[in-house]
């Protein structure tokens, strides 16, 4: 009997907090986090120093028309979704290691977890 009823606490209290820390990014913070990307990157869908980031949720890594990628990237068979933008983000060179992206990266979780969400809406 105890133990149904810590059980329940557990699936009560503890269940739903947790989901609390793992809520999706703040898209707001995200566009101004994504400041740091824009010497390189637009969402106009115009490619700079780096390809455009319109629409990259989603799409294969390394397959914008005319930017020229490094073969790395290219063959990298990298989709983009959440979890390997997180990925990439946190240190792309770890990720890829011949990449042309001279970015070393956001550390921060929260960071990478916001820019992501402001780049699902862009
Ligand atoms: C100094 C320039 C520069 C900065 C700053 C930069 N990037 Fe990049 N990014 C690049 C280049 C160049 C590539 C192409 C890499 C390759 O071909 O290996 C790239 C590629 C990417 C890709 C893969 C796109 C695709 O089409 O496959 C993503 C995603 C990306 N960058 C996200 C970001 C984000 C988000 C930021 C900011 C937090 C950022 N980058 C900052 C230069 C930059």
């Amino acid at each position: 009997m105890k133990k149904a009823a810590a059980l329940l606490f557990v699936l009560c209290v503890l269940v739903p907090g947790s989901r609390s820390l793992a809520a999706a990014g703040d898209p707001e913070r995200g566009a101004v986090i994504f400041e740091r990307c824009t010497a390189c990157h637009r969402l106009d869908g115009r490619n700079r120093v780096g390809p455009t980031l319109h629409a990259v949720v989603g799409r294969n890594a390394g397959s914008v028309p005319g930017f020229r990628y490094s073969d790395a990237l290219k063959s990298s068979g990298i989709v983009w979704t959440e979890e390997s933008l997180a990925a990439f983000l946190e240190n792309p060179r770890a990720r890829v290691p011949e990449t042309r992206m001279t970015f070393p990266g956001l550390p921060s979780p929260v960071d990478r977890q916001d820019v992501i969400a402001f780049l699902k809406v862009k």
